[in-house]
């Protein structure tokens, strides 16, 4: 075998030498949050381990200009948007009772890219196995539009952005953040206090949260047909509008007949929090070896956040939202 090359045919794009160099050359914070520690990434945090995926991710990938890409920060309703979008794309192909979310998990029917294929064993979904996805394909990425793959930005490929209310996105990643240290049996405490300062800083997960969400929401202003912009809060508040901006923005319609037969109630009812977090697939086992499937399906409300933060913190959250979003435009609903 070439030693330029892996098992699995994948150059090495990066070198051993490469990536300590450049993990050595990056800003450490050890976030006081689960005491994890995070490097500064073209700007935007990410846990040590992600870089050489990354990397990988931004080298080798290859957008396609049908490929519909899901991009957000954690616990902004990813898995929703997965489940809404791959019934969508294929509703000609599935009816709702024979629809594959039935047996897989959102997160094993759309890829994430930095996580699941460009994983450092390369195990299946692989980076080759991108090749054999029928297109559209569908992925998803938590990169921030500034560090996408060139081929992302400059092909036709869309990407469908998903935001939600930072006080509700902050509640839910306590509450991953926990069930992570209870699955890994970690020692570690998380306390909500730490995590909201560590927020305040733009010290989480691919934060700082506004950089990213302003990024792609200047973006979606800009270029409406490269990037489409929702709301977790919209969403919930009136799917109908905002399922139809989706199969408008991806090319895919309703047709009149599936109009007639209220295809997109069927769609909201089947993807909606309470018949997937039923469903035995979603019950029990693990992503990625550490996430319980079931902790993607948690309450899905707005305003949770009510009974988590003290008024010193809604004091400062909203402080902090007005001076970011000054003169962008974008507003957040925190209640419904
Ligand atoms: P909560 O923790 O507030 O309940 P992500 O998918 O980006 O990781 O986001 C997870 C959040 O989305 C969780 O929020 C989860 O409950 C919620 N969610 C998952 N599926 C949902 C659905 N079908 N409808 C509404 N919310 C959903």
């Amino acid at each position: 075998m070439n030693k330029n090359e892996t098992h699995n045919d994948i150059p090495i794009i990066i070198s051993q030498e490469e990536l300590e160099s450049l993990k050595q050359s990056l800003p450490h914070v050890s976030s006081t949050n689960n005491k994890m520690e995070l490097i500064n990434y073209q700007g935007f945090w990410i846990p040590e381990s992600l870089l050489a995926r990354i990397l990988q991710l931004q080298r080798h990938f290859l957008a396609r200009d049908s490929d519909l890409i899901i991009t957000g920060l954690p616990k902004t309703g990813i898995t929703w948007l997965k489940s809404l979008l791959f019934t969508i794309v294929n509703r000609a192909i599935y009816p709702v009772n024979q629809n594959p979310l039935l047996k897989n998990h959102p997160q094993e029917l759309v890829y994430n890219l930095e996580s699941d294929i460009y994983g450092e064993a390369f195990e299946y979904p692989r980076p080759q196995h991108l090749v054999e996805l029928p297109s559209p394909r569908l992925l998803s990425t938590h990169l921030p539009y500034t560090s996408l793959p060139e081929s992302m930005r400059t092909s036709n490929c869309r990407l469908l952005y998903i935001c939600r209310n930072p006080l509700d996105a902050l509640t839910s990643l306590f509450h991953f953040g926990m069930s992570y240290l209870k699955n890994t049996n970690s020692k570690e405490i998380l306390r909500f206090e730490d995590l909201f300062d560590d927020f305040c800083a733009g010290r989480t997960i691919h934060g700082p949260f506004f950089e990213h969400v302003i990024t792609y929401w200047k973006m979606s202003l800009e270029h409406p047909e490269k990037v489409l912009f929702l709301k977790y809060e919209d969403l919930k508040d009136d799917p109908k509008h905002h399922l139809k901006r989706v199969v408008e923005f991806i090319g895919m319609p309703f047709t009149p007949f599936e109009k007639s037969q209220s295809i997109i109630d069927q769609i909201i009812e089947f993807c909606s929090i309470g018949n997937m977090k039923e469903l035995e697939v979603n019950k029990s086992g693990v992503i990625n070896k550490f996430f319980e499937k079931k902790s993607y399906f948690r309450k899905g409300e707005v305003g949770e956040w009510r009974n988590y933060f003290t008024p010193l913190m809604v004091e400062k959250m909203t402080k902090l939202m007005e001076e970011k979003l000054e003169g962008t435009g974008l507003t957040f609903k925190l209640i419904l």
